[in-house]
């Protein structure tokens, strides 16, 4: 399994880092503007693969892309404290007009993987410019929100996280929507599971875990500057996915012909992924009429700004 990685800052380099540690990537090639850093970091993490897996991990340029059958996009601007997500997105939309005709044509096989934010956006835009391999285009999406989202659930009802089923849908950001309505464990609403363990989903309650997710990264950017662990192993978790064909059903963000009646919009879905990136999506039955809207007005605001996006 050769992968790319364009971006070796913190995102892609974590990336990388959790690749070699779960063993996912025989072959990682690190692509950044700064071809210092992109040493620096490749050797860096090659020095880890002692105690982990025998991976190849360097540096290259766009020609050593060439058989990746996964390629990360992380590279662009990071939010600085007080940013939104939407506020990066003329900053790295400048940025990948640039990348992604370099990588199409170093890897034109690759299945893209983006994590730049506003990732939802760049993810669209990736997909426009990608053409026919439209396809094997996905972003990061909210896989880290629903990670979040499990977390503290598992946390509060005292299961493990990966007994809880449940998804944050729609745009990776602050319009996010946290689907409680069809959140399960062990088939059990986790309300019920919660009545049962004595410790009740109040509303208060619930207003915590949707603040704590949907702030999450505004916290951890103005304690370290940004998030990168979370993200990285995310990251690794999708390729893994791919590699073996999994068929892992993950919360990444994907072209979409229509959801709430929104039509041809980038967003989080459940979706299966497995080789060759998202095989399908599974449209969520069990959101609530106020969990509709708001999954509206998230693919709504998406819409804009994609269209907002010039290629
Ligand atoms: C995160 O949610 C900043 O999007 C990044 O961690």
């Amino acid at each position: 399994m050769k992968v790319g990685i364009i971006g070796a800052g913190a995102v892609g380099s974590t990336a990388a880092y959790a690749l070699v540690l779960q063993g996912s990537a025989s072959d990682i090639v690190l692509v950044d503007l700064n071809a210092k850093l992109a040493e620096a970091q490749a050797q860096d993490i090659q020095h880890a693969t002692p105690f982990a897996w025998s991976s190849r991990v360097r540096a290259g340029g766009y020609a050593d892309l060439a058989g990746a059958r996964v390629v990360v996009l992380a590279a662009g601007a990071a939010q600085r404290p007080g940013d939104s997500r939407l506020d990066l997105l003329e900053r790295n939309a400048r940025v990948f007009r640039q990348i992604v005709p370099a990588v199409l044509d170093a890897a034109p096989e690759a299945v893209l993987l983006v994590a730049s934010n506003p990732v939802d956006v760049i993810t669209d835009m990736v997909a426009r410019l990608a053409g026919p391999a439209r396809g094997r285009v996905l972003g990061s999406g909210t896989i880290l929100d629903t990670a979040r989202f499990r977390a503290l659930l598992a946390e509060h009802l005292g299961v493990s996280s990966a007994s809880v089923h449940a998804y944050v849908l729609g745009e990776h950001g602050d319009s996010e929507v946290l689907g409680w309505s069809g959140a399960t464990i062990g088939g059990l609403p986790v309300a019920e599971v919660a009545a049962q363990r004595g410790r009740p989903l109040d509303p208060a309650i619930r207003a915590e875990i949707d603040e704590s997710v949907r702030r999450a990264a505004y916290r951890i950017i103005d304690g370290k500057g940004a998030t990168w662990f979370g993200i990285g192993a995310g990251l690794s978790r999708i390729i893994r996915a791919i590699d073996q064909d999994e068929r892992l059903l993950l919360s990444v963000s994907a072209p979409t012909a229509e959801i709430e009646g929104i039509a041809d919009v980038t967003l989080s879905l459940p979706r299966i992924v497995g080789a060759g990136g998202v095989i399908a999506t599974l449209f969520p039955p069990d959101l609530s009429e106020e969990e509709r809207a708001a999954l509206r007005r998230s693919a709504t605001l998406l819409r804009e700004a994609a269209d907002s996006v010039t290629l």
